[in-house]
């Protein structure tokens, strides 16, 4: 299977021309699954929830997003587009697994960071695994992965390769999804945005960086900090399906989850 990113830097507020940048850089694109950062289509830094809304999209409702559906319909690609959704008055950090039939599925961001949280409403979609060709994948968005929870649900479910849109600021992201990989034993891919987002209210600078890891931690490729980088690569998703450590450790049959309770009490 023939997985990769889009990194790049989405312009705030100019979904047009971000659209135009993804669609230019991806046109003649072979791969069977490429991420594309968080918020590609609007950028980040928004001020608050009016600010938001008025450049997200309604995906039953947006050229930009018929747009991405006509690429990976002509291209046979599947993507992952992190985006701002609309749903009348609400607003989503949202992710679309987008494929040559149209969306399959959207993941609305659980875990909001910072200032995310006066911008988007919460999400409430469950952690879910979806289906590439017989390939199981699992999407979280950016700070999902503070979270341990969120790569070991979508992992017990049989994700093979976990989908990570990113608008990261802070730096240990990228060694964390490392271990993230490790104590699921599943590919992670993180496609993160670079460039700096200057608004009224301050500005944020984006740490680039996407990688793509295997299940036993290895870091196939990570891009540069502040470049473009289109990268694809060939795994074998079968690799995620051993879930021995040792001869006699199994990472999902040696967990003792009535030690765990404490885990779903606040
Ligand atoms: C982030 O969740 N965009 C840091």
């Amino acid at each position: 299977m023939k997985v990769g990113y889009y990194q790049f830097r989405p312009l705030f507020g100019k979904p047009e021309q971000n659209c135009q940048k993804i669609l230019h850089a991806l046109q003649n694109v072979e791969a069977d699954l490429i991420v594309l950062p968080e918020l590609a289509l609007t950028a980040y830094y928004f001020k608050d929830k009016d600010e938001s809304l008025k450049y997200a999209e309604d995906p039953d409702n947006s050229k930009r997003i018929d747009s991405l559906v006509n690429l990976a319909s002509k291209n046979n690609i599947h993507l992952v587009l992190g985006f701002a959704e609309k749903r009348d008055k609400q607003c989503y950090n949202s992710a679309a697994l987008i494929g040559p039939d149209g969306i399959e599925h959207v993941y609305r961001k659980i875990h909001l960071f910072n200032e995310e949280k006066f911008c988007f409403d919460q999400g409430d979609t469950p952690f879910i695994v979806n289906d590439i060709n017989g390939v199981k994948i699992g999407i979280m968005i950016c700070f999902d992965w503070v979270f341990p929870e969120v790569t070991r649900t979508l992992a017990i479910q049989g994700a093979q390769i976990i989908c990570q849109p990113s608008n990261l600021v802070l730096t240990y992201c990228q060694q964390t999804m490392i271990s993230r990989s490790i104590e699921n034993k599943v590919f992670a891919i993180t496609a993160n945005r670079y460039g700096t987002d200057k608004r009224p209210q301050g500005s944020l600078k984006f740490t680039g960086k996407s990688q793509i890891v295997a299940p036993d931690g290895k870091l196939l490729h990570r891009s540069a900090s502040q470049r473009d980088a289109l990268y694809i690569t060939e795994i074998e998703p079968e690799e995620a399906n051993n879930k021995m450590i040792t001869k006699h450790n199994n990472l999902f049959d040696d967990r003792r989850p009535e030690f765990y309770t404490r885990l779903n009490n606040k």
